[in-house]
């Protein structure tokens, strides 16, 4: 069930629409469940489709199209690598390796601290700062050689 909280920050997003356009809002009402819960379950797929009037499984393909939803909890700090062509001709791929190593994870896996998720990612748009990375999907850090890697943890760790 959706909390009253909750359907009002999704009616301010359908607002934005014309009354018959309402599952525009479907990335808006994703990413609100996924800023109050930590990440889209499919109860909470089906609640938003309910609510918008579309199919659960039109609702699912949204969330697993975009890396920026969760589909299941992850650490704290959430940090995308980008491994496309151009970052991957600038170390791309060393970065994410790096990064898993630095913190003991597989790609795709969280500490055991819960911390930190370690994701690759798609191109994130800023090729020519290669290697990109993103944190919590919001954060963009651009040149992230090892040294900068390593100064990242440490900052976010501190910041716990
Ligand atoms: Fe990495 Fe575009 S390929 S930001």
């Amino acid at each position: 069930m959706i909390s009253e909280s909750t359907r009002v920050r999704f009616d301010r997003e359908v607002a934005k629409y014309p009354a018959d356009q309402k599952q525009s809002a479907v990335m808006a009402c994703l990413a609100i469940v996924q800023q109050e819960q930590g990440f889209v379950s499919a109860d909470s797929e089906k609640l938003i489709a309910e609510y918008l009037g579309m199919p659960p499984i039109a609702v699912h393909e949204v969330t697993t199209f975009y890396n920026m939803y969760n589909q299941q909890p992850l650490g704290k700090f959430k940090l995308n690598v980008c491994t496309n062509l151009p970052c991957q001709l600038r170390s791309g791929q060393t970065a994410l390796e790096h990064l898993c190593g630095r913190l003991g994870v597989e790609e795709g896996g969280t500490t055991a601290d819960g911390l930190f998720t370690v994701q690759k990612s798609e191109c994130l748009g800023a090729c020519a700062d290669a290697p990109v990375m993103l944190v919590n999907d919001r954060q963009m850090c651009s040149f992230m050689s090892e040294q900068r890697l390593d100064e990242l943890v440490d900052t976010l760790r501190a910041a716990k």
